[in-house]
């Protein structure tokens, strides 16, 4: 089984540390129940300008502005519909975005120039507490090199991005990003990124059916046209019925390379697989939130291992629907 360790949670000077860097106009890496983010000062188009460069990200490819406080919403957005405040009031804090219509006050580079802003209120007490003392609210993407895997610990922002900027430790307790849905359109909500909150809950409290527009065949969401997730590894994702095939079929045609088996369930199971293909074996988790919190440790540790991680699939059901979306977008290859 992938081993979680136990993580020590930033203190209130380290956090004051942070905060004070972002009133700075600089850079700071913070932990929010989903993944990491990489945040700045909304309103200092400077320091906004330093995360794009850091991440080498588009700049057609907007940020989320989190907020520390639901009464804070009104400096980020405006036009709110009603809809929106149910899904405040239902799900907030906690991992759902939502796309509203922008307050001119929040700079064009945060929202690329959009009319419309992605917003969120995070769960995670360091994350609170770092909005709350700097003062602002904080733009941030997820803390990763654009078309990487999204960092879920501190470590991973070190090896993404070495001592250049400042980590708060803090535990990810979800591991794949925020669901977003955009209400810029009360009319038709849309899903642009599926995650923890699952599209039924959603749909319940609005009382009207979310249009999934989560590929990227005509992104709604800027970020959905580009490479995504993608590790240092050729990741083959297989179905639960093709995976002894596409396990022989790789071990035959890649003899030199190195390839580790990630599958879903206990232990036994990944024993099983192990003894008998003979390749490195290991359970993502036995459910699905297990592997949801272990998907990008995985990718990003395998992916400095192994020339190959074949990645068997869940069930595209309530929070598999979110790890699919991450392992399908991160894949070379979908076998099923
Ligand atoms: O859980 C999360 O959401 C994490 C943590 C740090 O909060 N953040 C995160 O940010 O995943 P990022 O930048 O990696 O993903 C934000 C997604 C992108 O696909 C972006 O294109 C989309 O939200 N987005 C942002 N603003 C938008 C807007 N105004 N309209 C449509 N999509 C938007
Ligand atoms: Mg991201």
């Amino acid at each position: 089984m992938w081993v979680e360790e136990e993580i020590a949670e930033a203190n209130e000077e380290q956090i004051a540390k942070a905060a004070e860097l972002i009133r700075k106009g600089e850079v700071v890496a913070f932990p929010t129940e989903t993944v990491y983010g990489l945040g700045a000062n909304t309103f200092d188009e400077r320091a906004v300008r330093k995360i794009f460069s850091l991440k080498g990200r588009p700049l057609d490819n907007p940020l989320i502005v989190h907020i520390s406080k639901k009464e804070d919403l009104p400096l980020i957005a405006v036009d709110i519909p009603e809809q929106a405040y149910k899904l405040i009031d239902s799900f907030w804090p906690g991992p759902l975005t939502i796309v509203l219509k922008k307050n001119l006050t929040v700079p064009d580079i945060v929202t690329a120039g959009l009319d419309s802003v992605a917003v969120r209120m995070p769960s995670h007490k360091v994350a609170l507490k770092l909005i709350d003392l700097a003062g602002v609210p904080i733009a941030a993407p997820s803390a990763n090199p654009a078309g990487k895997p999204s960092a879920t610990k501190a470590e991973h922002i070190r090896h993404y991005f070495g001592d250049k900027v400042f980590v708060l430790e803090g535990k990810i307790k979800i591991g794949i990003e925020s669901t977003v849905v955009d209400l810029t359109s009360p009319l038709e909500p849309l899903l642009l990124r599926p995650g923890m909150i699952e599209p039924k809950a959603i749909e319940k409290v609005i009382g009207k059916r979310l249009v999934h527009c989560t590929g990227s065949e005509r992104p709604k969401s800027p970020g959905l046209k580009y490479q995504h997730y993608s590790p240092n590894a050729e990741l083959i994702v297989a179905s639960k019925e093709k995976l002894f095939s596409a396990i022989e079929k790789m071990r035959e045609e890649r003899l030199s390379q190195n390839i580790v088996v990630v599958v879903f369930g206990d232990q036994e199971r990944a024993l099983r697989v192990k003894e008998k293909f003979g390749l490195d074996t290991i359970s993502a988790g036995r459910t699905l939130e297990e592997v949801a919190r272990n998907l990008f440790d995985i990718l990003i540790t395998f992916g400095e291992k192994y020339d190959v991680i074949i990645f068997e699939s869940v069930e595209e059901e309530g929070v598999g629907l979110g790890i699919m979306n991450r392992l399908k977008k991160a894949a070379k290859q979908i076998i099923d």
